[in-house]
């Protein structure tokens, strides 16, 4: 087995306390019972307000799947309980209370008989009042809402009812208290213990894996003791192979360093760190995972990969660079390029610009010491770009606002020397951040109204032309309103001038957002909603450059059903991701009613990917998906034909990231010619078989477990219109399993997949 040095952990954290005494008593479930109305008014924080007239609402899922479709703005939500002070009686600790709200969609203001309780997340003193600013801020709509109050706190009335009531606002996307599990109970001795392991990186070396991690006592007057137990588990036997016990001994504010290493098996594991104290033994247990590889190094020999076909419009720059991977030094072939352009033999990079319409059927070679390989490749000059999907890196979901020109061109540079370019990564996009934002006196844009770049931009054209000469393209975003959703300076009536500028500094992709265009938009009817999405794109084609146009409005109004329409090249299709399975499977296995739209051209777009070092700037952590819910991603979205925009910090990437990002066989699903979306056949409890039709007649199949255990299953051929005997590939790990007929057996870890080709031509 190959040695690895990984720079990253994997891990899922999950602190489960399990209290021995009186496991059930002390915790109050809070998750049945919530009335809802939509609105605002200070008066339904007070418990003598009547909601009798609300209507009911489930707080385990968003208001818009509860009959509230599109709704954004301000809603309630207000539950009565009692609380007991018997609470108090079967816990260690008897001094606060903790009132857990689970994930609020995007921001919160709670009270508790009236008085705010908590902000978006933080406990609120008890002499706040209530205003407005809670609403401004943006992306909190994933943090638990975790309030705790002291028991002598004279918000909680002991032992009588008591108000809770959630003021929510949204804006955009899902809305709502969506996570569900809500809970009242007393502060337990693992809440006072946090751990690093989720930065903390496994090393893997002579065939062992290990790790050093330390666990904090977060008490300023509490001495943790206690045994940590460390196991690593098979993830689908529930093996055990591998345990140490070591003594835990945390004084007040103080931090514990532990250090494991075991053998090394490069397959799915736990590894349970168990810490029980001594005095009530309690537990708390995290649960990390190992990083395991499955893509195979690739040969020496050169092998052609990328996209099969490349569609620019006539007399507009062109540029191409073929992927392939092989050792380098390589030389590079195109035989019968059409007139206009020109290869350079060293880097494989087609450049130039063609007149004639037409598809031009190209030879692609690539020749090393080892031998050479050969490609059919298809340009197509006319109309249409992104033939097949976008593949590339974007600033946002690891830099957010904190992008900079050095970050940038660093990631820019990773993709040559990493190689990524030799598997088909192409672009290099800057997300929000480079405009002059909207609160600085600075003036905006220049007297002729041309927009300004702010400092950490000096010199677009510039960027750009490094971006090219590297043989990669080059994107930008804006918004349709005055200001971007970081609120930087946007578009709003300056589209065309704003084309302008990124055709001059040699823009190839646009990524073109909603945010402040709501209060332009009359109402949220169809012909609203596609406006500033016209006006950009007839801007985009009054100019002499091609720009891919990345539609960004989270799914509005069945975007898949018009967004070619206004010339749309892709288009997301739900709001924000982040790197939580929560968050990746419910957008991930909700692509379905779009299915049919996804076409050469133009394509649905779930979103960026969140493996590696992520955080939306300017601090980060590793993605926090597990191994398999990676290897779920990375399939699922090929499968789904989706964009393919790696959102980590390149210049932090490892080798587990780096193997995920580069399995050739993985990445032609997504870009195979055919742009056929995979379709969900199968939802059979907790698995779900996704397949997808290849332009070479034969079907890709992933096989994905939904649910917390590995799960064995047996997938049917009639159930996926296959009725012949057929070969089987695994595609992660690029090896034939045999010939199978009538069905085949397999077992999936949980929240992974097995994906498969099958030969059926
Ligand atoms: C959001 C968008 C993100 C990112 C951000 C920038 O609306 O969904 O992907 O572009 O704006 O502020």
């Amino acid at each position: 087995m190959k040695l690895l040095n990984i720079y990253k952990v994997i891990f899922i954290f999950i602190a489960i306390t399990a209290n021995f005494i009186g496991a059930q008593q002390d915790v109050l479930q809070l998750e049945k019972g919530w009335k809802f109305v939509q609105g605002d008014n200070p008066q339904y924080s007070l418990p003598s307000y009547d909601d009798s007239k609300w209507k009911n609402i489930l707080v385990d899922r968003e208001w818009e799947v509860q009959g509230y479709q599109d709704y954004d703005g301000y809603a309630w939500y207000r539950i009565k309980i009692i609380i007991p002070s018997s609470l108090k009686n079967n816990t260690f600790l008897k001094d606060s209370l903790e009132i857990f709200l689970g994930k609020i969609d995007d921001c919160d203001q709670s009270f508790i008989n009236g008085k705010i309780l908590g902000i978006n997340g933080k406990n609120a003193a008890i002499d706040k009042q209530a205003d407005d600013s809670f609403k401004t801020a943006r992306y909190y709509y994933n943090r638990n809402r975790r309030y705790t109050l002291s028991v002598n706190d004279p918000r909680i009335l002991w032992d009588k009812e008591n108000l809770i009531a959630v003021r929510v606002y949204d804006q955009g996307g899902k809305g709502g208290i969506y996570s569900g599990d809500l809970t009242i109970g007393m502060v337990k001795l693992v809440e006072y213990i946090s751990s690093n392991h989720d930065h903390c990186v496994f090393n893997f070396d002579k065939g062992n894996a290990s790790k050093t991690f330390s666990l904090k006592n977060n008490s300023n007057s509490l001495t943790l003791k206690g045994k940590l137990l460390i196991q690593v588990q098979n993830k689908l036997t529930k093996k055990i192979y591998f345990e140490e016990k070591k003594d835990a001994n945390l004084a007040p504010l103080s931090s514990q360093m532990f250090s494991y290493s075991f053998k090394n098996r490069n397959e799915p594991v736990y590894v349970n760190y168990i810490l029980e104290f001594d005095n009530t033994k309690e537990r708390a247990i995290i649960v990390d995972e190992v990083p395991y590889v499955l893509t195979p190094v690739p040969s020496l020999k050169p092998k052609i990969n990328g996209a099969k076909v490349y569609g620019q419009r006539p007399g507009k720059p062109f540029l191409y660079s073929i992927a392939a991977t092989g050792e380098d030094p390589m030389i590079f072939e195109a035989a019968n390029l059409p007139d206009g352009l020109k290869i350079d033999r060293k880097t494989g990079i087609i450049s130039g610009s063609v007149l004639n319409k037409g598809e031009y059927s190209i030879k692609l070679e690539a020749k090393n010491k080892y031998g050479a390989a050969k490609s059919d490749f298809k340009i197509v000059i006319g109309e249409m770009l992104a033939l097949t999907p976008p593949m590339g890196w974007n600033s946002w979901n690891c830099w957010g606002l904190s992008v900079d020109q050095e970050k940038v061109i660093a990631s820019a540079k990773v993709f040559k020397q990493k190689g990524l370019m030799k598997h088909g990564w192409t672009s290099i996009n800057i997300d929000d951040g480079w405009e002059i934002t909207g609160r600085s006196q600075d003036p905006k844009r220049d007297a002729d109204g041309k927009i300004l770049c702010n400092s950490k931009f000096p010199n677009m054209k510039t960027l750009g032309d490094s971006i090219h000469a590297l043989g990669l393209k080059f994107g930008i975003y804006s918004s349709p309103g005055e200001l971007t959703c970081g609120g930087y300076t946007a578009s709003y009536q300056h589209e065309l001038q704003d084309a302008q500028s990124y055709a001059s500094w040699g823009v190839d992709y646009l990524k073109y957002d909603w945010c402040s265009y709501e209060t332009h938009a009359k109402d949220r009817s169809i012909p609203e909603l596609q406006k500033p999405y016209i006006v950009m794109n007839e801007a985009l084609h009054k100019i002499d450059r091609d720009i891919v146009y990345s539609l960004c409005q989270y799914g509005n109004g069945n975007v898949w059903e018009w967004g070619a329409s206004v010339g749309g090249n892709l288009w997301r299709t739900t709001g924000d991701i982040t790197d939580t399975w929560s968050s990746l499977s419910t957008i991930g296995f909700n692509q379905t009613v779009n299915a049919k739209y996804a076409k050469p051209g133009n394509w649905n777009d779930p979103d960026m990917l969140v493996v590696g070092w992520v955080g939306w700037g300017p601090s980060l952590h590793p993605s926090r998906l597990t191994p398999d819910e990676q290897y779920t991603h990375i399939s699922l979205w090929s499968l789904l034909s989706a964009p393919l925009l790696i959102g980590c910090d390149l210049t932090r990437l490892d080798d587990f990231t780096l193997n995920l990002l580069t399995n050739d066989e993985v990445l032609a699903l997504d870009q195979d010619p055919l742009g056929k979306q995979a379709v969900q056949k199968i939802v059979k409890d907790n698995i779900q078989v996704w397949v997808k039709e290849l332009q070479d007649g034969n079907k890709a199949i992933g096989i994905f477990n939904l649910d917390k255990e590995p799960q064995k299953y047996t997938l049917n051929f009639s159930d996926i219109d296959i009725n012949a005997k057929i070969k089987i590939r695994d595609l992660w790990r690029q090896k034939d399993i045999g010939t199978f007929s009538g069905k085949y057996e397999t077992t999936v870890p949980s929240h992974g997949v097995i994906l498969l080709k099958v030969f059926t031509k």
